[in-house]
């Protein structure tokens, strides 16, 4: 079996997560994943030799593409309750789904709504939030909401309607507090796979009132382990799909405010990072304050962590954004912002 740093030293060299990338992630895919070979005629075989080349995944059969995840809110349904608050639905489902995460490599993905990560739900504090869970996956799942709620709306194992079993649904219903930058994943054991497996996704609870008009963008900070030794990550991502973002820079607009919904849930890893060439910004941890804490171009996150990063773009240009840990970036995680007058 390849070890991770043996893996990295073989690939290095592929800034662009090319089709040698892809083979060498794609030698164990089938290990422990239930799923057998025969993916189809774009490569998956075991060798890693029939893999297909280029440097894009199919978004469409993927259901789902990190340019358009990095701008999609999901504010659920609103209704009045009668004491005039808003009431904000939505509905939820676990399913087993394969992602092309690198060309011609697919991962055997659990996924919330079929993507990775999962829809980014958005509302303001003192809402009503009821979410719908339903489990249509073949594993048991659960949804742990960060917040401020009562102990059976957890999400655990063990604590109100506890672990939903497949074909099972349940409602978990709370107050949006407190405002800031949350996530939610599943919470079932064993933990590390459930969530390594693509089980997450950005809640955002907006302050009263809201923040500053800008151009408002999700990173979702995450890994594949592609040969589930649990033991460490073969790709690192933004928002899906490792280097999206090197061929289909994030577009801004010179001086127009940015804001940056910054969540790292990767799972293996201790410790991921934020790092943006060319400019600052100010950094709101977790966004529950409404002053930035700092000023800089890097933030570490450990898993769970997150933040919201406010800039402006001075200049045009392309500006390169990745973790500050090369690994993880000649791995998959960087990108780059083109900013347009
Ligand atoms: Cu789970
Ligand atoms: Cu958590």
């Amino acid at each position: 079996m390849t070890s991770r740093r043996a893996f990295l030293a073989g690939t290095a060299a592929l800034p662009f997560g090319g089709a040698a990338l892809a083979a060498s992630a794609g030698q164990h895919q089938n290990h422990g994943s239930g799923h057998s070979g025969g993916h189809g005629g774009h490569g998956g075989g075991v060798n890693g030799a029939t893999f297909r080349q280029g440097t894009q995944v199919d978004h469409r059969a993927n259901g789902f593409d990190p340019t358009e995840v990095l701008r999609e809110f999901d504010y659920g349904t609103t209704s009045r309750l009668p004491d005039g608050r808003v009431l904000r639905e939505w509905e939820i489902f676990a399913v087993d789904h394969e992602i092309e995460v690198a060309p011609g490599l697919r991962f055997p993905a659990w996924t919330f709504n079929g993507r990775v990560p999962g829809p980014t739900l958005r509302c303001t504090a003192g809402d009503r939030l009821r979410v719908r869970f339903t489990n249509g996956s073949e594993h048991p799942h659960t949804m742990h909401f960060h917040g401020i709620h009562p102990a059976e709306m957890d999400g655990i194992p063990g604590v109100g309607a506890g672990v939903i079993a497949p074909g099972d649904s349940t409602v978990y219903e709370f107050d949006a507090e407190p405002f800031g930058l949350h996530l939610y994943h599943c919470h079932v054991g064993p933990l590390a796979e459930h969530i390594a497996r693509g089980l997450y996704g950005t809640f955002v609870v907006d302050p009263p009132g809201g923040r500053p008009p800008g151009d408002e963008l999700v990173m979702v900070m995450h890994g594949y382990n592609t040969t589930f030794d649990g033991e460490g990550n073969q790709l690192y991502a933004v928002n899906g799909i490792p280097f999206h973002y090197m061929h289909e820079p994030v577009r801004v607009r010179r001086g127009e405010l940015v804001r940056i919904y910054l969540v790292n849930v990767l799972e293996y890893d201790p410790i991921n990072s934020f790092h943006l060439h060319g400019n600052f910004f100010d950094y709101y941890p977790t966004g529950t304050r409404l002053e930035p804490s700092e000023l800089t171009d890097t933030v570490a996150q450990v898993q769970g962590q997150r933040g919201i990063c406010e800039l402006r773009f001075p200049y045009p240009g392309r500006f390169m954004f990745h973790a500050h840990k090369t690994e993880f970036a000649d791995l998959g995680w960087m990108g780059f912002f083109e900013v347009v007058e």
